[in-house]
């Protein structure tokens, strides 16, 4: 029997344990020297809170409307590919999980499960099933909109489109271990073996770095976000929005929200910590549109800190695959329910009693003189 886990942190270690080398190296790694990977979470403790006090915090509403929909709690679970690799269930297991703490999930486009087959897992427990699909623009345009139409005839509720990933940021492990998806899974949303990595030999690279190099469209500019909108009536979020610049440039095109994310520290290697630059963009958006983060969030004051810099909720990628890992299903709501029990923790201890009472006024950027 395994050690009692009392934080998210544990969860990585007993995954580590538990995954074959390969997948969990493609899992935890970020790009080349991986200086951003490390930032993400180090940014944390950047920000340090300034609690208030006597504000009666017998009562804590964690609960937030994201695109419309009511979650209760403001983390929801990020898009990471290829998730059966973790465990056999796979993204089967998370959106349960995710139905069972009454939060969202994003699908990943690379997911080893059907955009149908997640949706009727989720939907077979009680309540509203929120999913968002992550989507990829693939050179193929046809096969691109058959996912979206895909997605809103399974009823998801959003398209979060990636803006980061032209080409495949450089993952030194994938790279040595010429990384592909083991030969009992492939990208299940697809049904030829080049489109569904499941091709036998890529080389000597990452065999995902070859697969995007070959499907995904390095010509992606800012007019194919207007030719997104016009094919679905969904809400369309850019991910991967890292400036002030590209935030005002994502509401001219009329977006619905942006997500900021460095794509978990996997794409461009020395980038901000996402904490960091999420100011500039809450600034620069002017509340045109809500704005998401992702990106090193590992405990509940670390939720706190992005919604009091501005985010309207926040998404967990690696901490789930390390839940999906230790226990399938049970291992992702009992992640989930850590970070909500920290976050209402983690707000009743700052005098917050309901989300709107996060402020900016809660945080204020550590000196490094006070450094924890
Ligand atoms: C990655 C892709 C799947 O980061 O988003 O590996």
């Amino acid at each position: 029997m395994s050690a009692q886990r009392v934080c998210i942190s544990d969860f990585e270690e007993e995954a580590r344990k538990v995954l074959p080398k390969a997948v969990y190296d493609y899992y935890r790694s970020g790009a080349d020297g991986q200086h951003t990977l490390a930032d993400n979470v180090a940014a944390f403790n950047r920000w340090c809170l300034i609690p208030r006090v006597l504000r009666d915090v017998s009562t804590v509403d964690l609960s937030v409307s994201v695109l419309g929909q009511k979650l209760s709690m403001p983390v929801c679970v990020g898009a990471t590919a290829m998730q059966r690799m973790a465990h056999p269930a796979g993204e089967t297991a998370t959106a349960r999980a995710c139905k069972a703490v009454g939060t969202a999930m994003m699908l990943s486009s690379w997911a080893t499960s059907t955009i149908e087959e997640v949706m009727s897992a989720m939907t077979t427990l009680p309540g509203d099933s929120v999913l968002f699909m992550q989507l990829y623009i693939y050179k193929d345009r046809e096969l691109t909109l058959s996912l979206v139409r895909r997605a809103e005839e399974a009823g998801y509720k959003a398209i979060f489109v990636t803006v980061d990933t032209p080409y495949l940021g450089k993952r030194l492990d994938d790279v040595r271990n010429r990384f592909k998806m083991p030969p009992h899974l492939s990208m299940a949303n697809f049904s030829t073996a080049s489109l569904a990595f499941s091709e036998d030999d890529y080389g000597d690279d990452s065999g995902l770095a070859v697969y995007v190099a070959n499907a995904i469209e390095p010509a992606l500019s800012w007019s194919d976000i207007t030719w997104l909108k016009k094919h679905t009536r969904l809400p369309v979020i850019v991910k991967g929005v890292l400036n002030g610049e590209d935030a005002v440039q994502a509401v001219n095109y009329g977006v619905s929200g942006i997500l900021v994310s460095n794509h978990g520290a996997r794409q461009l290697d020395g980038v901000p910590a996402t904490l960091d630059v999420l100011e500039e963009v809450v600034k620069a958006v002017q509340g045109r549109c809500d704005v998401y983060m992702d990106g090193g969030v590992r405990r509940g004051t670390d939720v706190l800190k992005a919604l009091a810099l501005g985010a309207k909720a926040v998404f967990v990628g690696r901490p789930v695959l390390w839940g999906l890992a230790c226990q399938g299903e049970k291992g992702v709501v009992e992640l989930l329910q850590f970070l909500k029990d920290e976050l209402r923790l983690a707000m009743a201890l700052s005098g917050c009693r309901s989300v709107s009472e996060v402020s900016r006024s809660l945080v204020r950027r550590v000196d490094f003189s006070c450094r924890m």
